[in-house]
């Protein structure tokens, strides 16, 4: 089989797909497919540890799947998690080499606990949401790949992995698993344009995202009402909302991005010039992905069909893995 080395990454089929979610992860997922042997999945198993709704989970990991296929991800790469459920077998393996003292030092239970408070009090914080870093753990070390591209914020849980990884090395006294490097995006975070100071996310609310799929109409307006000088000017720094605009436009349209440099240097940046001259420039990249989207939307049952089929294809790593662990654990 293939030579190339192996990428494993993950995506919650929750929230839009939106400009700070593809500038900051997918585009990169798509590009690595060019060297890499990549693994893309659809975590739906991850998306049960909040409150959730059944139907609304199953159309959202189907949405989710068409979305990431009209990005440009190649079909026989993506699978759904929960049709490869070998992965929930070794992170049961995993969380027997896993204390509990370090799951609860993660940041990302601390935050998502504290969520699931503060928004619904009838809801109980899930055994599930505290041993989601070890599913994350069996996800990777799966596959045994070399690198895991995400973000920032999935450093600490990267680093569980490792530490799970060479723990169960220790136990079967063998170098059984390679510690798998993360691979963080270029690119620096993509903010609000609603509030430049926050992150673009999805959980912000609407304003606070671009939606990738939204109708181009809804993109001129958010960018036209993108906050530019919030308050006090401070005499030569870039404020941060006018920082996130260049940012993006660095991003889609390098060569435009030159242009409003030099005029912003020379102290006669228009806004509303840049503005709209992103908001075009923003149209014209999605484009591509736009129309692949018209493309699947018509043919959504074959694609499930497809994505069924790469699973399975992609089940059968993943089962040889597991049946070596076992071996190895002693569990027959
Ligand atoms: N925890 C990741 C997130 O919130 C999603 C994820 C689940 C993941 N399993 C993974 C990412 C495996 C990388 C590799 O974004």
């Amino acid at each position: 089989m293939s030579e190339k080395k192996r990428i494993l990454s993950g995506v919650q089929p929750t929230g839009n797909l939106h400009l700070g979610r593809y500038l900051g992860a997918i585009r990169n997922w798509v590009d690595l497919q060019n060297d890499y042997q990549c693994f893309y999945s659809v975590v739906n198993y991850h998306a049960i540890t909040m409150p959730y709704k059944p139907k609304k989970l199953r159309e959202q990991s189907w949405d989710l799947v068409y979305r990431l296929l009209a990005c440009g991800i190649k079909e026989e790469n993506l699978f759904i998690q929960s049709l490869v459920p070998e992965h929930t077998e070794l992170a049961w393996i995993l969380n027997c080499n896993t204390s509990y003292g370090e799951l609860g030092r993660m940041t990302q239970f601390k935050d998502k606990s504290k969520q699931v408070r503060e928004t619904d009090k009838d809801m109980f914080i899930s055994a599930g949401l505290f041993t989601y870093p070890v599913l994350q753990a069996a996800d990777i070390l799966i596959y045994k790949p070399s690198l895991v591209p995400v973000g920032k914020d999935q450093e600490q849980h990267l680093e569980l992995t490792r530490n799970i990884a060479q723990r169960f090395n220790n136990v079967v006294g063998k170098k059984y698993f390679e510690l798998p490097e993360p691979l963080f995006t270029r690119i620096p975070k993509v903010m609000s344009t609603a509030d430049p100071n926050r992150k673009m996310s999805a959980s912000l609310g609407e304003k606070h995202n671009i939606d990738l799929f939204t109708d181009e109409n809804r993109i001129v307006k958010q960018i036209k009402s993108a906050v530019t000088d919030s308050g006090e000017v401070k005499s030569d720094a870039m404020s941060p909302g006018i920082a996130n605009l260049f940012n993006i436009l660095w991003e889609i349209n390098p060569e435009e991005h030159g242009q409003f440099l030099e005029d912003y240097k020379k102290g006669n940046l228009q806004y509303g010039v840049f503005k709209e001259g992103i908001a075009e420039s923003l149209i014209d990249y999605l484009k591509p992905i736009r129309e692949r989207f018209e493309e699947i939307q018509a043919d959504k049952k074959q694609i499930r069909r497809r994505i069924k089929d790469s699973s399975a294809e992609i089940r059968k790593v993943a089962a040889q893995t597991l049946s070596e662990v076992k071996e190895l654990s002693g569990l027959l």
